[in-house]
């Protein structure tokens, strides 16, 4: 018999165990840091030097951290479920853990593309961007990261996917930031809907929603447990 689809969208909740600061929470990102400043294309125009090392301190921290349980759990559920995972996060946490099935919504802070070509996109060798590295065709390059103004190229893929699950997860994301937001219209009437985060947040438009208002850690445990055949 196949196995039954969870689709699973993570946000910076699921990667704060690690280490990795939520964008945010009090004491989050963009708390020190304006995004017009370091995350739109204007940014990047107007200041290439200032968000490529933003990005580059980001790259630097991940080197420095490691998957947490929330992540491992992910991968434990694989041995009974076809999971798949949309994460809105940057980093590769879910992939080092172990997890088989990762799309990327916003982008990769390990890799790097042509500001000429989108399709040129390269794993960057170390956590450092420089100002003057270039593509094969000789112009710069930037951070693989969508930022805020331009398309969620994957969200057709990502919302084909949703509509797939006979169960849907969200885990640490303060539902903020559209279209990924939106992904959970999309699975279809009856299907079971867990959230794991334990911050307050508009949650009443989810039907069917089972709420475990706990960090990834503990919260994933409890998701096991319902979970596992
Ligand atoms: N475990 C689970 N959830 C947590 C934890 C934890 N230990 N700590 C915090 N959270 C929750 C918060 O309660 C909040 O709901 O994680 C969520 C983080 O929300 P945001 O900081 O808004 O992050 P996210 O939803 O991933 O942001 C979406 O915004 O800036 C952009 O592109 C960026 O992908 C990002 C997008």
């Amino acid at each position: 018999m196949s196995k039954q689809r969870i689709v699973v969208l993570t946000g910076a909740g699921i990667s704060a165990e690690s280490g990795i600061s939520t964008f945010r929470d009090s004491g989050g990102l963009w708390e020190k840091h304006d995004i017009m400043d370091v995350a739109t294309p204007q940014a990047f125009e107007r200041d290439p030097a200032l968000v490529i090392e933003f990005y580059n301190q980001r790259r630097k921290q991940l080197y420095e951290v490691e998957p947490n349980e929330a992540h491992y759990a992910l991968v434990e559920l694989e041995k009974y479920y076809d999971v798949r995972i949309i994460t809105q996060n940057v980093d590769d946490l879910h992939e080092r853990a172990g997890s088989t099935q990762v799309m990327h919504l916003h982008g990769e802070l390990k890799k790097v593309r042509s500001t000429a070509d989108e399709q040129l996109v390269y794993t960057l060798d170390g956590w450092e961007l420089r100002l003057g590295d270039t593509c094969e065709k000789g112009s710069q390059l930037r951070p693989h990261i969508v930022w805020f103004g331009e398309p969620v190229d994957m969200i057709p893929l990502a919302a084909e996917l949703s509509s797939t699950a006979d169960v849907f997860v969200i885990i640490g994301t303060s539902l903020n930031v559209y279209p990924a937001a939106g992904l959970v219209d999309y699975v279809r009437p009856g299907t079971p809907v867990y959230l794991i985060d334990p911050g307050p947040m508009q949650v009443s438009h989810i039907p069917r929603l089972t709420l475990i208002r706990e960090k990834a850690g503990t919260g994933t445990k409890k998701l096991l447990k319902e979970l596992m055949p």
